[in-house]
């Protein structure tokens, strides 16, 4: 599985890059607008700035709703780095969007999907990632890590190639869960990305071998 981080801060993404393990980017229109940018250039430099720090997958998500601007849009920010996913909301012009950019060989993330039916559409488009958002399901007492599973197994039944990406990740428990049902991509927050190292009898044995260590050398 693929380890994504999702934010569009630039300090967390060089922390999460410096640990070795990670694989790409996710960022949204709700995450840039956290960061200090101002202004298109400025938008098109910040993703510019991710790639350089990252190898892998960059997703920036067009702000258009219309197929025409979507395209666009779309066009522009897969030019910025090869490392540009265009992320494009799953809407009815947005499949249109997915499936005009896999014709013209531009990498989609088709984004805000919450049912099966949706990620049907996504893969039929030649998607390259599905984003379901499991937190954002689990919000509504629906069952995100659920819908990731039901994707996975349909996608693998048909031979979609589109890349299940699990996004809304809100906590280490969603992380292990979407691992055990076989998302090939999980983005989450540095926060829950760190919290998978934590335990307490890592910290218990390595403070008794700290103390051993010690008490050798005096
Ligand atoms: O990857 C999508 C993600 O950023 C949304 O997360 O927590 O706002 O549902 P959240």
């Amino acid at each position: 599985m693929r380890f994504f981080i999702d934010t569009a801060n630039l300090e967390q993404i060089a922390e999460a890059n410096a640990l070795g393990i990670l694989d790409g980017v996710t960022t949204n229109p709700s995450l840039m607008a956290k960061e200090d940018i101002k202004g298109e250039a400025a938008i098109k430099q910040h993703y510019i700035d991710i790639c350089n720090i990252v190898t892998g997958d960059v997703s920036a998500e067009v702000l258009s709703t219309d197929f025409e601007s979507m395209v666009a849009e779309g066009k522009e920010l897969a030019s910025l780095h090869r490392q540009i996913v265009v992320k494009v909301p799953c809407t009815k012009d947005g499949i249109r969007a997915v499936k005009y950019f896999t014709d013209m060989g531009i990498r989609t993330n088709c984004t805000l999907v919450f049912s099966l039916g949706q990620a049907l559409l996504a893969a039929k488009a030649g998607a390259t990632y599905v984003s379901p958002f499991v937190g954002r399901l689990d919000d509504i007492s629906s069952n995100g890590v659920e819908l990731v599973s039901h994707i996975v197994t349909t996608y693998r039944y048909y031979g979609y190639e589109t890349q299940v990406l699990a996004a809304s990740i809100r906590s280490v428990q969603h992380i292990i869960q979407c691992l055990e049902v076989g998302a090939d991509v999980v983005t989450s927050p540095l926060s829950s990305i760190l919290g998978l190292l934590n335990h307490p009898l890592t910290d218990k044995g390595l403070d008794i071998f700290i103390k051993a260590a010690s008490n050798m050398t005096k």
